[in-house]
């Protein structure tokens, strides 16, 4: 068993500074120390202008302890697990040096960011795989505020289970102080052993795929079961990050809730006061939580079963995430926290054109995942036209629940139980259907939609679609689906 309390995992390269500068910038009334052992590490700004980050980040195998004292050779980024938080401003300019020192080829996909479409990172679609020893430089500008994170788009399943995966905060400089400190918590899990050996890539072999794979360690920034000092009534801003390959999490805790200020592309229409935060792979949440227990007790943030399609919550114990240590200091008094967060107006939908996704699965010699029956390695592109606003109906019949998730663009749930936000990524439970809609206003080109499961979307549940420019019809070739 892995007991709780681990020391300190934070496997700093030299040149990196201390990692807990940006957690608590703006406020000195959280407890001392506060956040330390859930800090990730934040990569050096190789660029003196201020509206520019610039970092390099190489992908390579390193030892990292994860089970005590055992080593894990987990493939991470800058030697980490998860990779260097990005942090920067609305507006900022980002460069990444990126090198590839794993063994297999692989490619960065920028998750939720609004990035030029040759920089998206899909292979063989936006930019060939960059193979083992290759280099590629990654540059955008950050135009929307929000959670976002980074992670491999080749063979993805496989090298997100191992450890590829970084947080990425885009930070709008007007967010009401009243949401208090922000903390970041990239939730994932590891198929280990005992010893900290990583299980085989395909374990479990047609089930696995089937089920998608659940590794049985929780981490919290890389750690099990770490520890976050916490003072009563000082609000913290929460930004959670489902960097799992299968995982769904329904996050809780005893005595608290939560104030939902929003997900995938940050603020939503409205604050909500919400009981537990789930958040399936691929998504973000976002809320304020106000510390409420005695001074000097402790709580324990929890994992807790989610149905996400057959025999997903049976039997199935909740789990310990997070240890939360009130310290004694005096409670201070919460800032309430505004109800109206932003604007969402609701997309023109009057000459929208209507579509259907429907998500299957086939059960062959092997599991084969499909949209509308064809694998993405037999798909053919869905054609768009630039400016085009279309109404999508994913219909999923099958046992189990798919994450859908949309590379570059944002989209809008039609559901009015939901309070209006844009997202990236959005649950489908199974057996049922949800509608959203999209504007494929600018950036023409080639963009991956998908099951975030990543053992499904690698069975084949994933897809492509070409916006054209109308008045450019040539400019762009019909990529050709990449299958490994
Ligand atoms: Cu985070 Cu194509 O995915
Ligand atoms: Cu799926």
């Amino acid at each position: 068993m892995l007991s709780a309390g681990l020391p300190g995992l934070v496997l700093l390269a030299a040149c990196e500074r201390p990692p807990t500068e940006p957690l608590a910038a703006r406020d000195v009334s959280q407890p001392a120390g506060w956040a330390d052992e859930l800090a990730m590490p934040v990569p050096q700004d190789l660029n003196p202008d201020p509206n520019v980050l610039e970092l390099e980040l190489e992908a390579r195998i390193e030892n990292v302890e994860i089970v005590p004292g055992f080593k894990t050779p987990a493939w991470t980024y800058n030697g980490t697990v998860p990779g260097p938080m990005i942090r920067a401003k609305l507006g900022d300019r980002v460069i990444v040096h990126f090198k590839n020192s794993l063994p297999e080829a692989t490619t960065i996909h920028w998750h939720g960011l609004r990035v030029p479409n040759e920089m998206d990172g899909a292979p063989g679609v936006t930019q060939p795989p960059i193979e083992s020893g290759g280099e590629f430089r990654y540059e955008f500008q950050l135009r929307d505020a929000g959670t976002y994170w980074y992670h491999p788009h080749t063979d993805s399943s496989t090298q997100v289970g191992r450890g590829l995966y970084g947080a990425f905060i885009v930070d709008d400089p007007a967010d009401p102080e009243a949401f208090g400190d922000d903390l970041v918590m990239l939730l994932s899990d590891m198929g280990l052993d005992e010893q900290g050996q990583l299980l085989p890539a395909d374990s479990g072999g047609n089930f696995g795929d089937l089920f998608g794979r659940e590794g049985a360690v929780l981490l919290v920034n890389g750690k099990v079961r770490p520890t976050l000092k916490v003072r009563n009534g000082k609000q913290q801003r929460w930004r959670l990050i489902n960097a799992t390959r299968a995982r769904y999490y329904n996050v809780r805790l005893r005595n608290h809730r939560f104030m939902r200020l929003g997900g995938d592309n940050g603020l939503a229409a409205r604050s909500a006061d919400v009981y537990n935060l789930i958040i399936t792979p691929g998504e973000r949440a976002d809320a304020v939580f106000t510390p409420a227990d005695p001074p000097g007790s402790t709580n324990v943030l929890r994992w807790v079963p989610t149905e996400r399609g057959y025999g997903s919550t049976f039997s199935r114990p909740s789990e310990t995430m997070l240890l939360l240590e009130t310290v004694a200091d005096a409670p201070v008094t919460p800032e309430p926290i505004p109800t109206e967060l932003r604007t969402i107006e609701p997309l023109d939908l009057s000459s929208a054109k209507h579509r259907t996704l429907d998500l299957t699965i086939a059960i062959k010699s092997k599991v084969e995942m499909g949209v509308n029956g064809v694998p993405f390695w037999n798909a053919k592109p869905l054609e768009i036209a630039l400016g085009d606003t279309e109404i999508w109906r994913i219909v999923n019949n099958t046992d189990f629940s798919h994450p859908f998730h949309l590379h570059g663009y944002f989209f809008q749930v039609q559901d009015d139980a939901r309070v209006p936000e844009w997202k990236d990524t959005v649950n489908v439970p199974t057996k049922s259907e949800l509608t959203i809609a999209v504007r494929f206003d600018e950036r023409p080109g080639a963009w991956m939609y998908h099951c975030h499961i990543l053992d499904h979307a690698e069975a084949g549940m994933m897809g492509h679609l070409v916006v054209r420019d109308p008045n450019a019809p040539q400019s762009l070739a019909t990529p050709a689906p990449h299958h490994h």
